[in-house]
Order: C-alpha cells, then sequence, then structure tokens
C-alpha cells in the first residue's frame, strides 16, 4: 500500500478505512443527508452549480445532493481504495474522482460549494492549515464544514485509537484565518433525532464575500 506522509492517512488508506464503508452504509444514511442538506442548501442563494465533497466515501453526501440539486456538477475526493470503487459506482462515472488525499490535492478550478464532513476530525493538527487552505482555495462560494465541535481543540479515543479523533472549533479557527468568509448558517445534529439520526455533529456554512 502506497504510504502517505501521516499515520492519519495511512489509517484511513488501510484496513480501518476499508471496515468503515461496512459500518456505514445504507439507504436510510441518504434519506437522513437528504434531511439535513435540504436545510444546508436552503440557507444559500441558489447559484450552487458544482459541488466539490473532500473526503467522501462511498457518496453518501454527494447522493443526497444530487436528489436535491439533481443538475448539479459532482466532484469528490477520497484516499481510501475500496472506497472509491464504490464511490464511481453510487455518484457516476460522468462525475470527477480525485483517488487521493487531501493533503496532496492542488485545486484544479473552484466549485461553487465545498464539502467537507466528518474529515477535519481526523486530520493530523499540525497540518490542518494546509487543508483550511486546500477548502479555501478550492471554493468559489460556499464551505460546509460538518464536525465534531469543541470550543478548544481536544484529542479523544477512536474505537480503540490514540490520535486518530479530534474535535474543535474548524469553523471559527477558519473565520479567524480568512477574513473574506463569513458565517451564514450553523446547526446541529444529533443522534437521537426522531427521524433523521446523523452522528452527533455541528455544521457551518460559511461563505467568501
Ligand atoms: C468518517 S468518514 C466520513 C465520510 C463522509 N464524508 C461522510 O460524511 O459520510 C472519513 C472519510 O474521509 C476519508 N479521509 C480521511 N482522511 C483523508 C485524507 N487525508 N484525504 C482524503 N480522504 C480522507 C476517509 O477515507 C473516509 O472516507
Amino acid at each position: 500500500m502506497k504510504q502517505f506522509q501521516t499515520k492519519q492517512e495511512n489509517f484511513w488508506a488501510g484496513e480501518f478505512g476499508d471496515d468503515y464503508i461496512n459500518r456505514n452504509s445504507g439507504r436510510d444514511m441518504v434519506a437522513n443527508n437528504i434531511a439535513l442538506f435540504s436545510k444546508i442548501i436552503n440557507a444559500t442563494d441558489g447559484s450552487i452549480k458544482s459541488i466539490l465533497e473532500l473526503g467522501a466515501n462511498i457518496g453518501l453526501n454527494l447522493l443526497a445532493l444530487k436528489r436535491l440539486l439533481p443538475d448539479v456538477e459532482i466532484s469528490a475526493l477520497e484516499i481510501n481504495d475500496k472506497a472509491v470503487i464504490e464511490l464511481k459506482n453510487n455518484i457516476g462515472e460522468d462525475s470527477k474522482i480525485y483517488h487521493q488525499s487531501i493533503l496532496d490535492f492542488k485545486t484544479d478550478y473552484q466549485r461553487d460549494f465545498v464539502l467537507i464532513k466528518g474529515v477535519l476530525i481526523h486530520i493530523n493538527p499540525d497540518i490542518l492549515g494546509e487543508v483550511y487552505k486546500i477548502l479555501y482555495e478550492s471554493s468559489k462560494k460556499y464551505i460546509c464544514i460538518m464536525e465534531y465541535y469543541n470550543p478548544t481543540p481536544v484529542s479523544i479515543p477512536y474505537r480503540g485509537h490514540d490520535g486518530f479523533l479530534f474535535k474543535r472549533d474548524f469553523a471559527g479557527e477558519m473565520l479567524d484565518l480568512y477574513s473574506s468568509l463569513k458565517l451564514i448558517d450553523y446547526g446541529f445534529v444529533y443522534h437521537r433525532d426522531n427521524n433523521f439520526k446523523q452522528d452527533d455533529g455541528t455544521w457551518f456554512l460559511l461563505s467568501k464575500i
């Protein structure tokens, strides 16, 4: 297997990432994502023609976004080989798929809406600034971040592994770094939701002004 620059990338490219796919699939997840993204897309100005998701796994967010915005151009980036095979099946060969680490991504052109969900929490904190830059540079207008929030940076064990899960105020840090970003909306999703469950997470919609 290709070796990446951080242990967190190797973790997701390898067996842990393969097993994650089996634990996280199912039609209910697309329905739950449709409920989530209908709120987020509703907060935009109706101009979204292109979407890029960084760390898309098998495409369960993108499938939901395609239902909400059927004519949108879809692009996805993913590090794990097995996930990329399913991603291609799920979102279609006509979508642009980057099979690589976010940390190796060079923005080719900007998309209207760039999404990252459940991925910043797994990035080595020492190089988080590089990922913020990639998010900023790859977006023409909107950046949507949905991660585990904590007011101060913390590392917590992840399924028995240390150094693979981090919580912090990712969106707030991007707002501090880039003065041309403003907060459009935010919200919380709950694993006990009566209808549309998601991992507990906080989403933030940022826009370039
Ligand atoms: C917790 S999953 C979230 C998947 C998807 N975003 C979702 O919301 O269902 C994290 C995903 O990010 C991918 N990933 C982790 N680190 C990455 C990196 N450095 N570059 C690209 N993908 C990465 C993993 O392989 C996995 O598919």
